[in-house]
């Protein structure tokens, strides 16, 4: 704390006392701090790798470059943010990584399979056994308990339901609602609702979960701890992890930050 005031007198002296450009030079340097942390790989497996990524929207007669160019490599167990202002590709990148959309030009491989040369059946398939998904609005079904809604994505995969409740009961442990199967949505908190989403989400052991802004409906102290949730996820599990977010304190939590801008990532 003495540090951080110290460094505000400094930082204000430095800048003639103008408020405002101290605000500037912090905010940059938070920035920085993002995009120069030293990413060093969990592994040496790379498990998604996009390369020339394009997506084209045509809007009548114009249009729109939702994502230029991208080529990125997301290894093992990397718990990854993607940032960036809104407008500037995030979720439109994170659907072609989840095999929910089809790029206009590049190519996508996840572990080593070009999604590209997959039929229907197969991309549902491998969206159902690969990856798990979750958005900000958490999509729980009002009407069925936790533990039911924790289990659909078993149940889409034909999981026996004795195996199903062992699952779902070992999910729950991982995000800390194990006291909470037998309740309904709207018992739940903003956060806990978030936390089941999750659990939802692992109940078919992805390789890859895939957050779209999922803490854009909860407050910054719940936020914190989603995103916590998804580092300890990723270690103990060897999830891969790639999270969207606006949210730059947030994405210095994960292991690594990449900024998106008008459909690029940032170098
Ligand atoms: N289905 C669509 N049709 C037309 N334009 C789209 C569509 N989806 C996204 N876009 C455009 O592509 C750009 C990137 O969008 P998006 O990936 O949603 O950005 P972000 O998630 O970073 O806010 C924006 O200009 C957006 O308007
Ligand atoms: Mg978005």
């Amino acid at each position: 704390m003495e540090d951080k005031q110290l460094y505000a007198k400094q930082l204000l002296q430095a800048v003639g006392g103008d408020i405002r450009a101290a605000l500037t030079e912090l905010k940059r340097v938070a920035a920085n701090t993002v995009s120069q942390k030293k990413y060093e790989p969990k592994s040496q497996e790379v498990v998604i790798r996009t390369m020339g990524l394009q997506k084209q929207y045509k809007m009548g007669k114009a249009t729109v470059s939702a994502i230029q160019d991208v080529t990125l490599a997301i290894h093992k167990g990397e718990f990854i943010a993607i940032t960036g202002t809104s407008g500037s590709g995030k979720s439109t990148l994170l659907h072609l990584i989840g095999g929910l959309d089809q790029p206009s030009a590049g190519d996508i491989e996840v572990r080593g399979q070009n999604l590209r040369k997959l039929s229907d059946v197969k991309l549902s398939r491998f969206r159902n056994r690969t990856i798990g998904f979750v958005f900000q609005f958490f999509y729980l079904q009002p009407f069925l308990r936790l533990q039911t809604n924790v289990e659909v994505p078993a149940m889409f995969a034909r999981t026996r339901r004795d195996r199903r409740a062992t699952k779902s009961k070992a999910t729950a442990e991982i995000v800390g609602l194990s006291d909470r199967l037998q309740h309904f949505p709207r018992e739940l908190s903003g956060g806990q609702m978030q936390r089941a989403a999750i659990a939802r989400a692992l109940q078919n052991e992805p390789d890859i979960l895939l957050a779209d802004e999922p803490t854009g409906n909860l407050d910054h102290e719940n936020a914190v701890a989603i995103f916590e949730l998804f580092k300890k996820i990723s270690t103990e599990q060897g999830t891969t992890i790639v999270v969207v977010t606006h949210d730059m304190a947030l994405a210095a939590i994960a292991d690594r930050a990449v900024q998106m801008k008008d459909g690029r990532i940032l170098a």
